[in-house]
C-alpha cells in the first residue's frame, strides 16, 4: 500500500515478528529491522533504557527523535505503565502519514492495549497528548528546526533520547556533529540517548561531544545491536575480563550493555569515523555527504587515520 501525497512514498510491510512496519520509497530504507519493529523497539530502545533505574511514580522525560509509526514510544509507554512510570513525551516527525497508516491498519492496532493506543491516537488528531500516562507534544517537520525549541525548554532535563532516523547513508542530516549535539545537550547526567546505528562516524561524534559508549548486546557476540551514549557513566562494572578477542568477550555485562570491543574502538580511529557536518543545519543531505568524502580524502592524503578497508583486513572482515 503506497501513500501518495505525502512527501514519502510508503508502503505497508510485515517483519519478522509478524509486526507491522513501512519501508520508504524516498528514503530507500525500512522503518525497522527485517527481524521486527516490535522486536527492535524492545531490543534496543525500552531494554538497555534500564527503567529499573527510576522509583515507580517517577515521570520521565523523553524524547522520540523520528516517532514515524510511533513504535518506539508505544512499547515504551508500554513498558512504563508496567512499571508505574509516567511520561513528559516530546517526539520529532517529519511528517504525519507513518502515524496515520500504522493507527489505520488492524494489525498495529491489535500490538498494543487501548491505553498505549490512546497517546498515539490523540498526536495523530491534535499533536499532543493528555493521559493517565502523563503528557506528549509532537513537533511535525525536519527534526532540525524544531531541536533549538526543545534545548530552550529541557537542556539538560532528558531522561531518554530514542533515536531512530533512517541510516546515515540514508539521512545524514540527523546524524551530523551539529545535531547529535543539539541531543546531547538535552540529556541529564544520567540520561541516555539510545539508537541501533553502531556507525563510527556517528559514535566517533558522540565521543567527541563528550558522551559516555556503551554497545547494546546484539544476537552476535562480534556486532553489537547498537550504540548507548551517556554524559555520565554506563560501564561502572570493572569487568575484570580479556577483552582483547572480541569472540570471547562475555556475552551479557548487565543484560543489555556492554563496553565497546576493541574491534569496534579501532573503528574508531579509521576514516569511517568522520563525523556528519551540518554547521548551518539545513544543508541537504547530498552535499552533508560531499563534504564528508572530501574530508575523508584530504585525511587519506595527509595520511591521517587508517583506511578503513586495513581495519577491514585486520580484523577479517571480507
Ligand atoms: C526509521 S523511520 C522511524 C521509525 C519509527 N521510530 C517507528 O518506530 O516507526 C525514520 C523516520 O524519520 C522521519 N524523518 C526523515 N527525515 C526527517 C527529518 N529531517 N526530520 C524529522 N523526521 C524525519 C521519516 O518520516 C520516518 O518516519
Amino acid at each position: 500500500m503506497t501513500w501518495p501525497g505525502c512527501v514519502s512514498e510508503l508502503r505497508v510491510r510485515t517483519t519478522g515478528d509478524g509486526s507491522f512496519s513501512l519501508f520508504s520509497d524516498r528514503f530507500g530504507e525500512g522503518f525497522h529491522s527485517a527481524a521486527g519493529a516490535l522486536s527492535e523497539a524492545r531490543n534496543i530502545f525500552v531494554g538497555p533504557a534500564q527503567l529499573e533505574r527510576f522509583a515507580p511514580g517517577t515521570t520521565l522525560v523523553v524524547l522520540d527523535v523520528c516517532v514515524g509509526t510511533g513504535s518506539n514510544t508505544a512499547a515504551l509507554l508500554e513498558a512504563c505503565t508496567d512499571r508505574g512510570l509516567m511520561l513528559l513525551w516530546r517526539g520529532l516527525e517529519l511528517e504525519p502519514p507513518p502515524l496515520r497508516l500504522a493507527l489505520s491498519d488492524p494489525g498495529f492496532c491489535t500490538q498494543w492495549r487501548p491505553e498505549i493506543l490512546d497517546p498515539l491516537r490523540q498526536v495523530e488528531a491534535r499533536g499532543c497528548w493528555t493521559s493517565p500516562l502523563g503528557e506528549g507534544q509532537l513537533l511535525w517537520g525536519d527534526a532540525r528546526g524544531q531541536l533549538p525549541s526543545l534545548i530552550g525548554e529541557l537542556a539538560g532535563q532528558v531522561d531518554l533520547v530514542l533515536m531512530d532516523a533512517f541510516s546515515p547513508r540514508r539521512c545524514p542530516e540527523l546524524w551530523t556533529l551539529e545535531f547529535l549535539g543539539g541531543l546531547a545537550a538535552l540529556l541529564k547526567p544520567s540520561g541516555r540517548l539510545l539508537t541501533y546505528c553502531c556507525a563510527a562516524a556517528v559514535r566517533a561524534a558522540l565521543r567527541q561531544l563528550g558522551l559516555e559508549l556503551a554497545a547494546i548486546c546484539g544476537c552476535q557476540q562480534r556486532w553489537s545491536g547498537g550504540t548507548v551514549a551517556s554524559p555520565g557513566p554506563l560501564l561502572a562494572v570493572d569487568l575484570g575480563v580479556d577483552l582483547s578477542d572480541p569472540d570471547a568477550l562475555p556475552a551479557e555485562v548487565n543484560n543489555w550493555l556492554r563496553p565497546l570491543s576493541p574491534m569496534e574502538r579501532e573503528h574508531l580511529a579509521t576514516h569511517a569515523a568522520v563525523p556528519y557536518r551540518d554547521p548551518t543545519g539545513q544543508a541537504p543531505a547530498a552535499l552533508i555527504l560531499d563534504e564528508r568524502e572530501w574530508r575523508q580524502r584530504e585525511l587519506q592524503l595527509a595520511g591521517q587515520l587508517e583506511p578503513t578497508s586495513a581495519w577491514r583486513r585486520r580484523w577479517g572482515l571480507g
